[in-house]
């Protein structure tokens, strides 16, 4: 048991008669975990969340994998293994690299993690130190908040436009203050949906290299655009000064949870010695199940299908706002990912939509966490990835409907 806290003890909270770090104390708790538990009652239609369908988890061929893992090197996949990960897995992902975005990646620049939410826990862990100066997008991912909070930094919230980071503000917070990092999803982003155009990597990449600030992309969306080919990564544009996340959540299943990290060399020995502190390494058997299922499947045929079975979803969430919404919101028209972001009236609050909609079995994630600096509190997150077209209809009806309701009050 930890030591019992003297309850006005300097640098320490008191919960509970016990004494926690005082990091604790500026880190959010997660209030979508908090949602989810309200939201987790079969009869609820829920975009609150943001899990991948479970209709496109391909549980057939990931048992096969598994079992022919465990049938043919069993005793290997389950002992211990290398912090950086397994060899293979870490080639097949450069390969990738090449032919998705034509980076040229080494595998020793690639770490593998415990899902692309470590990476977030160990760059912070690497790179941030009390007090120091770090940016990141308004509204920004929670996880990142949450994982970068424990390192307690200084956030700089640089709003999004409809095609990525306010540029002034960006320059503006550069030239204030010393930033070690600008965390950014430029893919398909969570919460809001808005991929960044190609002026605005350019420009961003161009900000970051003018006064030597590292670019944190989280690409955890990357694989999922509905049309054309990929934007390129800010690793084109900024080699050396970009550290890339990547994730196998959203195209193979989460509960295996792997993820990687991409990071120039000097970063990367800093980051193994950091996941070796924290884990020693990642769950070897999963990443050999992942490895033996790349392997043996056509990873490319089933994106595809991810991609068109989110896009109709998409499509149908975008056709319910456009009919019944549109003359009380604004929303966001994401080309890939699994949210869309809805601003509602001024004045009108999203915890009331969420309170109201839920009488009406529907449940929606208010946007509010999302700002590390408060306010957005007339926005909200609605995920399509997780209801069908036919319960994104009906939900989607309630809602509007409870909308209306409350701006006409
Ligand atoms: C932007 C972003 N980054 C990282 C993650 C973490 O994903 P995982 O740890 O499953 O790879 C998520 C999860 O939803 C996310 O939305």
């Amino acid at each position: 048991m930890s030591q019992i806290s003297t309850p006005s003890g300097k640098g320490t909270i008191a919960n509970r008669g016990y004494t926690f770090a005082p990091r604790m104390a500026k880190t959010p708790k997660s209030f979508i975990r908090e949602i989810l538990k309200v939201t987790e009652r079969p009869e609820i239609i829920s975009f609150a969340g943001g899990l991948p369908s479970p209709d496109l988890i391909d549980v057939d061929g990931i048992r096969t994998a598994a079992t022919s893992v465990l049938e043919q090197d069993g005793r290997c996949a389950l002992q211990y293994s290398t912090t950086e990960g397994y060899l293979p897995l870490r080639q097949f992902i450069a390969d990738r690299y090449k032919k998705r975005l034509n980076l040229s990646i080494s595998p020793d620049e690639i770490l593998i993690t415990n899902g692309s939410q470590q990476c977030l826990d160990l760059i912070g862990k690497v790179l941030i130190g009390v007090g120091d100066d770090i940016a990141i997008e308004r509204p920004g991912y929670l996880g990142a908040i949450q994982a970068f909070s424990l390192y307690e930094p200084v956030f700089h919230p640089v709003p999004l436009e409809k095609d990525g980071p306010e540029i002034n503000v960006l320059d503006k917070t550069c030239r204030s203050c010393p930033l070690r990092l600008f965390y950014g999803v430029p893919n398909s982003q969570n919460p809001s949906g808005i991929t960044y155009s190609d002026k605005k990597r350019r420009e961003v990449a161009s900000i970051m290299r003018e006064y030597g600030v590292l670019f944190v992309e989280d690409d955890a969306y990357g694989e999922l655009h509905f049309s054309g080919s990929p934007k390129p990564s800010l690793q084109t544009y900024l080699p050396g000064q970009t550290i890339i996340t990547g994730s196998f959540s959203k195209i193979l299943a989460p509960g295996l949870r792997m993820g990687w990290v991409v990071a120039p060399p000097a970063i990367m020995e800093q980051l193994v010695v950091a996941k070796q502190a924290t884990d020693l390494h990642s769950n070897y058997l999963s990443q050999r199940i992942a490895y033996e299922y790349l392997l043996k499947n056509d990873i490319d045929s089933k994106i595809r299908k991810i991609r068109t079975a989110y896009q109709q979803q998409r499509d149908t969430m975008i056709r319910a706002l456009e009919q019944d919404f549109s003359e009380t919101v604004s929303y966001t028209h994401p080309c890939g990912g699994m949210f869309v972001w809805v601003m509602l009236p001024a004045g009108c609050s999203s915890m009331e939509v969420f309170r109201q909609a839920l009488k009406e079995n529907v449940a929606v994630l208010p946007g509010i966490p999302f700002y590390i600096d408060g306010g957005g509190i007339d926005t909200m997150r609605l995920n399509y990835t997780n209801s069908t077209s036919d319960s994104i209809k009906t939900g989607m009806d309630r809602l509007a409907r409870v909308i209306r309701h409350i701006c006409s009050q």
